[in-house]
């Protein structure tokens, strides 16, 4: 499987494979140390096996208040080709590039009971830097 960074032509092939993680998406918009408002770049990456997209992520660099911040967001591997190491892929990628553009730090949410993706994140390297609870009453 090889990765690259998407173009204009896969938006539509982007918009179906995230689908289902648009609410994630805004939890994590709203809660990213990457503020969306001062977002500087968003690098979105595909996953292709023999020429067919079969996954995604999305790597943002943002402002933070002493260097530019990296955030992972958006991961996702269609359903029939997971567990074949293609998010490790496209995570190794992400992060070769944030590299690049001289980040040193990666950030990203994941739910706690994610356990695929909680797996996939630790093998990276990945830590748990801060813990927060989601709470509610009904009034
Ligand atoms: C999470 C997800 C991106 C993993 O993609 P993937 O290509 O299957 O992951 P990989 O094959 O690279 O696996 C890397 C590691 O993740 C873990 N992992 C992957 N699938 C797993 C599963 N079903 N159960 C437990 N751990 C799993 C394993 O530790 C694996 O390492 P190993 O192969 O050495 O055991 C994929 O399951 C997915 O698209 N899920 C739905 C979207 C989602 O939840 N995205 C993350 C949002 S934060």
């Amino acid at each position: 499987m090889d990765v690259r960074v998407a173009d204009e032509k896969d938006m539509h092939i982007l918009e179906a494979l995230s689908g289902d993680m648009e609410l994630q998406r805004r939890i994590e918009e709203y809660f990213a140390p990457v503020d969306p408002s001062i977002i500087l770049e968003t690098v979105f990456l595909i996953l292709e096996d023999e020429g067919e997209v079969v996954g995604k992520a999305e790597l943002v660099i943002g402002e933070g208040e002493e260097e530019h911040l990296g955030y992972i967001r958006g991961v996702v591997i269609r359903e029939d080709f997971r567990g074949q190491g293609g998010a490790t892929t496209l995570m190794e990628e992400a992060e070769r590039i944030a590299k690049e553009k001289g980040i040193r730090v990666l950030d990203l949410h994941v739910y706690a009971d994610n356990e695929a993706a909680l797996n996939l994140y630790q093998g990276l390297g990945f830590q748990t830097y801060h813990r927060e609870l989601h709470m509610r009453k009904e009034i």
